[in-house]
């Protein structure tokens, strides 16, 4: 079956007079488990494509099916439902939520799903942090942690829902390669075991060893699947 199926999609930005072609006609199926990772230079659409999948933002024209379920026939509440409880997303920027610390940060999620008692999101919360390295560092803020920590708190707060799919954008960037090993063993685990499905962006070599597949996006367009 597959999670996810673009057909024929193309994004569009208006910038002032002009218009940038960020993704120009996107064929794209992602088998359920399967262990994706889109590579491509700097400015060829790989973030755009990730949002798209991940239903925060929309294509200009063509058809997205996430579960089957095509996401233009959806109500915005539907959609929001999707992206809470199907989709754990790690941003290219983090957007840790700054008045929070590094274990409510990774709450937050869990306390939007109103499933688990306040017990449970923190024990849950915790068993992340702790499976990424940050219990020492659990009470800081955003402000009060490094580029690598942030991004490690970003992957707590997409792993802890347990998502049927995980949209991650560059996930080591910031990460040296012991910490970055770590955590894409954590996501092969969870792979294994719950059967979730990756798409990783990245330009990082160590990454392209966990993926099963491999999509190369230049310009918006997909110049090799392997
Ligand atoms: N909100 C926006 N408005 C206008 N243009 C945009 C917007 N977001 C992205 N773009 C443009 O769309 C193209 C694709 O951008 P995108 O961020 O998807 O690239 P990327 O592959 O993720 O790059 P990087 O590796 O640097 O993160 C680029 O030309 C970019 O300048
Ligand atoms: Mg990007």
């Amino acid at each position: 079956m597959n999670i996810i199926e673009l057909k024929n999609v193309i994004k569009d930005y208006p910038l002032g007079e002009t218009t940038v072609h960020a993704l120009r006609g996107i064929d794209l199926a992602v088998e359920k488990g399967n262990l994706l990772s889109i590579m491509g230079p700097s400015g060829s659409g790989k973030t755009t494509l990730l949002n798209i999948i991940g239903c925060i933002d929309f294509a200009t024209t063509g058809t997205i099916a996430v579960g089957g379920t095509e996401i233009h026939e959806l109500k915005d509440s539907a959609i929001t439902d999707i992206r809470l409880h199907k989709i754990g997303f790690i941003f290219q920027t983090f957007n840790l939520i700054p008045v929070l610390n590094a274990t409510e940060n990774v709450e937050f999620p869990l306390l939007l799903m109103k499933k688990y008692s306040k017990t449970e999101v923190r024990k849950k919360a915790l068993e992340l942090i702790d499976k990424v390295g940050l219990t020492e560092y659990s009470h800081h803020r955003p402000a009060e942690l490094s580029g690598g920590q942030r991004q490690r708190v970003a992957i707590a707060r997409a792993l802890v829902t347990n998502p049927d799919i995980v949209l991650a954008d560059e996930p080591t960037a910031n990460l040296d390669s012991v910490t970055g090993a770590q955590i894409l063993e954590t996501m092969m685990e969870m792979n294994r075991v719950s059967q979730t499905t990756f798409i990783f962006s990245t330009h990082d070599e160590h990454v392209l060893k966990y993926a099963r597949a491999v999509v190369k996006i230049r310009d918006g367009l997909i110049v090799k699947e392997g």
